[in-house]
């Protein structure tokens, strides 16, 4: 018995030093996470149209680098500033700006790699953000891409998108694409 006290108390001295000793580790700790104010997570929905125009004189989506090749759009880089509306028409009510960029990343196929910030300007909404990053297959009828994060009322969210082609213009590239977007967040 008296030995294993020992032992234990061995034991205890030696994770102090090397607890003391590991001061490198002293920047980060657990805390209780109702100190933000995390209490229930939420499911939030909502629909908004995304408005890509790279058309005319004052084009919301740009493209930075073409495709090296005409066969398909595999390597071309587009940035957008596009605007996101409650319904399809582009002059409806504006919630925000999705702003980011799309790539061409399919060879053989029409995907690309999306990466942009749904930023919303409206209500109690406004200020606050969701990150997207995902393959979109723009052909397919309906793309699915992660969201990975949000910031403000969207603070660790997680969830997805659904993309749906609402209106295409194969001359201009003008596209106006339906978002069904899930969030779970606090
Ligand atoms: C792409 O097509 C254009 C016009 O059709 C042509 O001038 C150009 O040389 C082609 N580029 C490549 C890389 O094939
Ligand atoms: C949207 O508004 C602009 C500027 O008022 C106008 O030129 C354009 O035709 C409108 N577009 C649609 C689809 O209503
Ligand atoms: C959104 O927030 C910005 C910055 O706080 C403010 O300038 C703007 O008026 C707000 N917009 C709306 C529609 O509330």
């Amino acid at each position: 018995m008296a030995k294993l006290i020992l032992i234990i108390a061995f034991q205890i001295l030696l994770l102090a030093a090397v607890v003391s000793a590991g001061n490198s580790e002293d920047f980060a700790r657990t805390i209780d996470r109702k100190r933000l104010g995390l209490r229930k997570e939420k499911l939030t929905y909502f629909r908004v149209y995304w408005h890509d125009i790279l058309s005319g004189s004052d084009p919301s989506a740009v493209m930075l680098l073409p495709p090296p090749s005409n066969s398909s759009f595999f390597g071309a880089v587009t940035m957008m500033d596009n605007r996101l509306t409650t319904e399809v028409s582009v002059n409806s009510t504006l919630v925000g700006q999705a702003q980011g960029m799309y790539a061409g990343t399919g060879q053989h196929e029409a995907s690309a790699l999306m990466v942009m910030i749904f930023a919303f300007k409206t209500g109690r909404y406004n200020g606050s953000t969701i990150s997207i990053l995902g393959r979109n297959a723009v052909l397919t009828k309906v793309r699915e891409m992660p969201v990975i994060g949000g910031s403000g009322l969207f603070r660790f969210a997680r969830g997805y998108v659904e993309a749906r082609t609402m209106w295409f213009d194969r001359k201009s590239g003008d596209a106006t694409v339906e978002y069904s977007c899930y969030v779970l967040h606090y």
